[in-house]
């Protein structure tokens, strides 16, 4: 592995494992894991509070004035050796994962101001550098000249059956149809919409994961990883 700090961007479709695969290889390596989605997680938990979405529509001049309320962090919590995420001091890690706030999240990600003000933190925290960070626009917006670019993808039903297994694991009662179509809608949303779509970055390279393992797809990255001159 390089002895540089490098930045890591994994970018990719909704429940293929990206965050799975970055946790894992920010710890084989020493790397500071970022989940960027978390942080559009907390902002739409924060919106559905303060009862500032109804149906698809977001009070968007509303959440610009609550907005500066929202202090976003992270902690790795050793006993339950899990990140977690904060709303102001609140723990709301199991909570911005629920369905209801995944059903909403891209409402409140295709918002500008929202995106602007997230990438700015993410590149706070990434200043040292060591980092891998997992999103949609990681490669083509918020780090640009990453050092190393993913781009993960895994087939709609493969993707699928895995959220229902992780749900139902954490005893939320849903159907395998509801979790594809929120898969399938979220990929659409997150393509189509006007402010940073989820692409590609044209040096990205792309690991489809449909059948790997965990530990297949940690030593793919850690080959492309000895691969950067
Ligand atoms: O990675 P995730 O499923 O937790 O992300 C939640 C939502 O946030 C997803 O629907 C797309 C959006 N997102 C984004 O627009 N940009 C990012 N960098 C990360 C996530």
């Amino acid at each position: 592995i390089p002895e540089k700090k490098l930045i890591i961007a994994i970018d990719g479709h909704s429940s293929c494992g990206k965050s799975t695969v970055a946790k894992d290889l920010a710890k084989k390596i020493g790397y500071t894991y970022i989940d960027s989605g978390a942080m559009y997680r907390v902002i739409t938990l924060f919106a559905m509070r303060n009862n500032l979405i109804s149906g698809d529509k977001v009070d968007e001049n509303k959440l610009a004035h609550l907005i500066s309320q929202v202090n976003i962090s992270f902690q790795y919590n050793t006993e339950k050796q899990r990140h977690e995420t904060y709303l102001n001091a609140e723990l709301v890690e199991d909570e911005i994962r629920k369905m209801d706030v995944s059903n909403k999240v891209s409402l409140i990600a295709k918002i500008k101001f929202v995106r602007e003000k997230m990438v700015a933190f993410q590149r706070e925290l990434s200043k040292e550098g060591g980092v891998i960070m997992d999103g949609r626009d990681i490669g083509t917006v918020v780090f640009p000249n990453a050092d190393l670019k993913i781009f993960m993808t895994a087939d709609v039903e493969i993707r699928a059956i895995r959220r229902y297994k992780e749900l139902k694991n954490k005893g939320e009662d849903i159907s395998l149809n509801e979790i594809r179509e929120n898969v399938s809608k979220r990929d659409f949303i997150d393509e189509n919409r006007d402010e940073s779509p989820l692409r590609k970055a044209d040096d990205a390279i792309i690991l489809n994961n449909s059948h790997l393992t965990p530990e297949e797809q940690l030593d793919w990255i850690v080959d492309r990883m000895n691969e950067i001159k």
